[in-house]
């Protein structure tokens, strides 16, 4: 959105709204992270991936089964999850290269073939005439789109800001609230490296501290992992910085009892929900965090370039935004939208996405993403020498899976499955996971998950080609 000062008339209808809203609601990869502050769980990592899994279910529904939400949730008799005809037709709405298998969906995802003419439609028309139709036409239906990603999140409206993408999210958090030297920024060494980046430039700016807690092993229980972050906390803690889904392994953690325990803790708590958001379901109102940033051009299947950050009400005005808009203390969640010029068409197709989003119904995507996910893990898990260090139960892990083979470095991996097999997946060489992460979305065939599989089982048979071919 372009500045609320604009002399443009629609721009003056919509701060009048604004006003009225504020008095209405006055009342919210790879890469290694730095070194461990408590190395001893870390020792039993890989030794308990496998007994992790063996000991788990792999199938199952998402932990929130039974909580439908109106409007998110589908109805029963459209979650028949073992049709095949409706995948093939799933499958055939995306436009993509076959050429190639593209096992790196957790990176940036592709959009349906809805979405990608939503956006040229979009961006057609706003060249038209740019100033006019930007700002007088394609600026105000945003407000449909923040009301449609707010009911899928589960907050309302004024609690939600679009945004570029998870990183813009996070940044606005994490750089947003005013710290003394020596407060402590809580996060785990799990956490994504471009976050991390951030508390360090904080650090050698103001003077703040991060602190990093490693997350036990993927059986511990879920009491355990919030156990790990509550002994991080010390006296100087201000912020706590937590994953909803870790982007290594794909591992879900429990944000709900993160959050409880950290509410009652007095801090201010921000979620990256980069990997979480249309890849499991669930409902944002029972995640008691003050910031919830997320990246739609991932699971969603939105236009590159898009994201959003939900911020609870009470927070908004103290949160300072990344670009200054003209009344940083405003209560207006759009002060968080004012980047300058920039285009609409990308946003304005988030809508497009939500809808095929809906069409398939959150539940049984999630179903599905995780039978894809087992189809390919439960089979490669059999090889002596694979190593995965995803725990597979339902609760714990959905799309993502990451997994090594012993003696083969992950970039090497990567490299031959591209260059022999054309098959696209991401390196991890972190200090606990080495290993290729590998993530299908649901446009993936079972022909081509059997095909990676093919070329894992040889590599784990024979090694990787000496001659590199
Ligand atoms: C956990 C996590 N947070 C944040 C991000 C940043 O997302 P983006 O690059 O879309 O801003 C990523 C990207 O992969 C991620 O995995």
């Amino acid at each position: 959105m372009q500045s609320m000062s604009f002399t443009e008339p629609i721009a003056q209808v919509i701060e009048k709204r604004m006003q009225t809203d504020r008095r209405m609601f006055l009342r919210t990869l790879t890469g290694a992270t730095a070194a461990y502050t408590l190395p001893s769980l870390i020792d039993d990592w890989p030794s308990i991936i496998h007994r992790a899994n063996a000991s788990q279910p792999v199938e199952g529904d998402n932990p929130r089964n039974g909580k439908t939400i109106p409007g998110r949730d589908q109805p029963s008799s459209m979650d028949d999850k073992n049709d095949e005809s409706f995948w093939f037709n799933v499958q055939q709405a995306f436009s993509i290269d076959r050429s190639y298998i593209n096992l790196n969906n957790g990176g940036v995802c592709p959009s349906p073939r809805v979405v990608m003419d939503a956006q040229r439609r979009q961006l057609e028309f706003t060249n038209n005439a740019p100033a006019r139709h930007l700002w007088q036409v394609q600026d105000p239906q945003l407000e449909l789109v923040r009301a449609k990603l707010a009911r899928l999140y589960g907050c309302d409206p004024e609690e939600m800001a679009i945004t570029r993408n998870a990183s813009e999210a996070l940044q606005i958090s994490l750089n947003g609230i005013d710290l003394k030297p020596g407060d402590e920024i809580l996060t785990s060494t799990h956490d994504y490296p471009r976050m991390i980046a951030t508390i360090r430039q904080r650090e050698k700016r103001e003077g703040v501290v991060m602190k990093q807690v490693p997350l036990p092993p993927p059986d511990a229980s879920q009491d355990e992992v919030v156990g790990a972050f509550e002994r991080g906390i010390t006296s100087k803690t201000r912020i706590l910085l937590v994953s909803h889904v870790v982007f290594l392994t794909g591992r879900i953690l429990p944000v709900q009892d993160i959050c409880a325990m950290a509410r009652k803790r007095g801090l201010i708590i921000i979620v990256d929900g980069a990997h979480a958001f249309g890849q499991i379901a669930y409902d944002g109102r029972e995640i008691d965090c003050d910031m919830y940033g997320v990246s739609c051009h991932k699971w969603l299947t939105a236009p590159i370039g898009t994201g959003f950050l939900h911020v609870r009400r009470g927070m908004i005005k103290d949160l300072w935004p990344l670009t200054a808009p003209e009344d940083p203390k405003s209560e207006n969640i759009r002060k968080f939208e004012e980047i300058g010029t920039h285009p609409d068409a990308g946003r304005l197709a988030i809508g497009e996405a939500i809808a095929f989003h809906l069409g398939i119904g959150p539940k049984r995507k999630e179903h599905r993403l995780r039978t894809l996910r087992n189809y390919w893990a439960t089979r490669l898990m059999k090889h002596q020498k694979v190593k995965l260090f995803t725990n597979l139960a339902p609760d714990r892990s959905c799309a993502i899976g990451t997994i090594g083979i012993d003696g083969i470095e992950p970039l090497a991996l990567t490299s031959h499955l591209w260059d022999k097999h054309k098959i696209i997946v991401t390196p991890i060489d972190h200090e606990d996971i080495h290993g290729v992460r590998v993530t299908a979305n649901v446009y993936t065939t079972f022909d081509e998950l059997d095909l990676f599989c093919e070329a894992m089982e040889n590599v784990a048979r024979e090694g990787l080609p000496k001659n590199g071919k």
